[in-house]
């Protein structure tokens, strides 16, 4: 079952049909605008419709035309937004330049035996309507988790969940916790950002796995969400004391931390002997007193042990209507200045996506 929250009207501007193939068509593209202070605003993110790209006649280098579905809005971007010559654990993000990150598309054309036309494809891409990807190679496809990789979609969901709960979200939830936690039934385990795209599959695959779950979030409407998907406490940091809800309800043998700071440290304060911690957001300190185990989480260490089981049985309980899938859906290229907004002040519910074209799965 999935929750789709739904901003704004849908853009015609990005309606194109294949059919159009034959045409010059504007190539509208998401360009980083400007480095922001503290926290992004709309003008972080813009759009940009100067460019065109004709769709018959563009070489493709060996390669595929892609026509981008949905793109990711993702937390990491914003530690991309830096000047470049500011080291980072990432690249920076040139100034005026296209935006990249994970998106799902579809093909157009294709001079690879590798990739058919009509196939659907996953990776980290130029965030446009179009894109030429050259010379892919059997390497490139190899590299699961950030090279292109074309999709299966054995369970027929939504092309654009492969964004979220079957990209790069979904995978932090189910690696993090599965090998860097090792939980046991009748444990209980904190989330924090329990409604956002990494919490609130963290929050179901722990109640899957017979766990008590202590969640929090930013709004009551939030707390009624996360309820509804099996959590056994959750409450409201913004209005409760986070230190006082963890001592009554814990303490914590399983932390997954989406947001660092005051709340890693409440956590740590109620940790359990042998606690273990995911830092998938952020701090330290106390850890010796309670031999809190903490592990750092990169998603992509985890691909090459788990994507083949996770692609396996994710898209199989969503289409069972087991898991529950909460997506914050924006239509159209134009909603991304909003939209990154949003998703560093609470605005979004679950995972941020920015849709330029639905598709049947079929
Ligand atoms: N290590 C990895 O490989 C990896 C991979 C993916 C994601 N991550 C990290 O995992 C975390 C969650 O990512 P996500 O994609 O699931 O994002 P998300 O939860 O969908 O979106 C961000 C949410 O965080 C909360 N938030 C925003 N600013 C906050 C603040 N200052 N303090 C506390 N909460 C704040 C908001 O929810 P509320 O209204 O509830 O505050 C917001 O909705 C992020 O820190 C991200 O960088 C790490």
């Amino acid at each position: 079952m999935t929750t789709t929250f739904k901003s704004g009207e849908s853009s015609k501007a990005y309606k194109t049909k294949t059919s159009q193939l034959l045409t010059m068509l504007v190539n509208p593209r998401i360009i980083f605008n400007e480095i922001p202070v503290g926290l992004p605003d709309t003008n972080t993110l813009v759009v940009d419709n100067s460019q065109s790209m004709d769709l018959e006649s563009v070489p493709v280098q060996g390669g595929v035309l892609v026509k981008t579905l949905a793109l990711s809005l993702d937390p990491y971007m914003r530690n991309r937004m830096r000047p470049v010559d500011v080291p980072g654990d990432m690249p920076a993000l040139p100034l005026g330049e296209t935006v990249t990150g994970f998106g799902v598309g579809v093909v157009l054309r294709s001079e690879t035996p590798l990739i058919k036309v009509g196939d659907h494809v996953y990776g980290f891409m130029p965030y446009q309507q179009y894109i030429v990807v050259p010379s892919i190679g059997a390497n490139s496809l190899a590299m699961q988790g950030l090279g292109l990789q074309v999709l299966e979609n054995k369970y027929n969901v939504p092309w654009r969940y492969y964004v979220g709960i079957l990209g790069m979200s979904g995978q932090t939830a189910y690696y993090g916790l599965k090998d860097i936690t090792n939980p046991k039934p009748g444990e209980t385990l904190f989330v924090s950002a329990a409604s956002g795209a990494v919490g609130h599959f963290v929050v179901q695959l722990a109640k899957a796995q017979g766990l008590k779950v202590i969640a929090s979030c930013g709004s009551d409407e939030k707390v009624k969400l996360v309820q509804g998907l099996g959590a056994d406490h959750v409450f409201n940091y913004k209005t409760a004391n986070t230190m006082e809800e963890l001592k009554r309800h814990g303490p914590i043998d399983v932390y997954f931390d989406n947001v660092g700071g005051a709340t890693l440290e409440a956590a740590i304060e109620n940790a359990a002997q042998k606690a273990r911690f995911v830092l998938c957001g952020m701090n330290l300190w106390l850890l010796s007193r309670y031999r809190v185990k903490m592990e750092g989480l990169i998603m992509t260490d985890w691909v090459d042990k788990y994507l083949d089981e996770f692609l396996e049985v994710v898209p199989r309980d969503l289409a069972s209507g087991k898991l529950k899938y909460l997506e914050h859906v924006y239509h159209g290229m134009d909603k991304v200045g909003q939209a990154f907004v949003d998703l560093f002040t609470g605005g979004n519910v679950g995972k941020s996506v920015i849709v330029l074209e639905e598709e049947d799965a079929h």
